[in-house]
């Protein structure tokens, strides 16, 4: 049988590759965003592919523009990517809150309001603070965020475990850290994407972030999604997503190598990400084992494949190869 897959935050990047390995399996999808630009969904489908999805435009604090989408689609499955990232909400912790939170529990309402089996929803790696020379943290570690935008993540979890026990809401809560590949140009951690865009393009690009952090192709992030609004245990749980981890700097070196006339071209600087250095992703492969992660090097190769072959269709956008970005 074929599902209707409801997914918020569709013109993201996560949103983007959700669409996209949506429609790969014959499934029906709507995407369901604020934003009007479908750039990053453009650059991942091909046109037919693209004008099979439909859309809805909304917003996510609203009280009813999800819940008559979803009604209106007859969607069965449920994807949570809507969001403000760490700048948007460090400049604007108000309006993060509305988005990031409202916006949430707008979803938690809905899954109630018209008995959907359950949601995954984008919880992230920055419910932790840099841990330090502990180990990487699991579920059980205490959160502390170091951002506004990782407490929402927090008060978003601590809901979702508030509308299993009161309303019998199923939800899976995932924390990626840094997400890369296609379509990652904002954020915090979208410099070593957007280095790897310039590199293709024959410029130079500083990293505003050092030392080591958790890679996860946005790609795989986007399987992780799928697999857990599918299935899963009933209750709120939450689940860190486990890449590569490795540093900036190596990074770096794999994309200089993989594009000719690059090599020095790529620097990074600045301090740490306010985040662990990797996250112990145990939990998440024994729930959902059939989804796998691609290893680091063959993400970077299809990342910087897939950017070329957009640069030479003359439909690359440079709009995020600013150094702070
Ligand atoms: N990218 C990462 O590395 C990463 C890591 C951890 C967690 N996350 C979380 O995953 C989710 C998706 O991340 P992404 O990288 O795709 O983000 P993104 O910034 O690329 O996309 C977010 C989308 O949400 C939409 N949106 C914003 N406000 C909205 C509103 N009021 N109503 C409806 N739509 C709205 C935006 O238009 C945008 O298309 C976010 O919740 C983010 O916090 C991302």
């Amino acid at each position: 049988m074929k599902n209707t897959w409801m997914v918020t935050g569709a013109l993201g990047c996560i949103g983007a590759w959700a669409i996209r390995l949506i429609g790969e399996r014959g499934d029906e999808v709507v995407g369901f965003d604020i934003g009007e630009n479908r750039r990053r969904v453009a650059d991942l489908l091909e046109p037919d592919d693209l004008e099979k999805v439909r859309w809805v435009r909304g917003d996510i604090t609203s009280a009813t523009d999800l819940r008559e989408a979803i009604e209106g689609a007859g969607a069965n499955r449920l994807v949570h990517l809507a969001g403000l990232q760490v700048p948007f909400c460090a400049a604007n912790p108000v309006q993060g809150a509305e988005v990031n939170v409202v916006g949430t529990l707008r979803v938690f309402e809905a899954v109630r309001d018209l008995g959907l089996d359950r949601v995954a929803y984008a919880s992230s790696a920055a419910v932790f603070g840099p841990q330090g020379d502990g180990p990487p943290p699991d579920e059980t570690t205490p959160t502390n965020p170091a951002t506004v935008y990782g407490a929402y993540k927090v008060a978003n979890e601590s809901c979702a475990g508030v509308f299993a026990r009161d309303h019998g809401v199923s939800s899976a809560g995932l924390r990626p850290l840094t997400v890369f590949g296609v379509g990652r140009d904002q954020g915090l951690t979208s410099g070593p994407t957007r280095a790897m865009k310039a590199a293709v393009v024959g410029r130079g690009f500083e990293v505003p972030f050092q030392g080591r952090t958790d890679f996860l192709l946005a790609r795989d992030c986007a399987a992780a999604f799928l697999a857990a609004a599918e299935g899963g245990p009933k209750g709120a749980r939450v689940y860190n997503l486990h890449g590569s981890s490795a540093e900036v700097r190596e990074i770096l070196d794999l994309v200089e190598a993989e594009v000719s006339g690059a090599q020095g071209t790529l620097t990074c600087g600045g301090d740490p990400l306010p985040l662990p250095e990797e996250l112990d992703g145990a939990a998440f492969r024994r729930d959902y084992p059939e989804v796998k992660f691609a290893p680091l090097e063959a993400g970077i190769t299809e990342t910087v494949h897939a950017f070329q072959a957009l640069r030479d269709e003359s439909r690359l956008s440079l709009h995020d190869l600013v150094a702070d970005g």
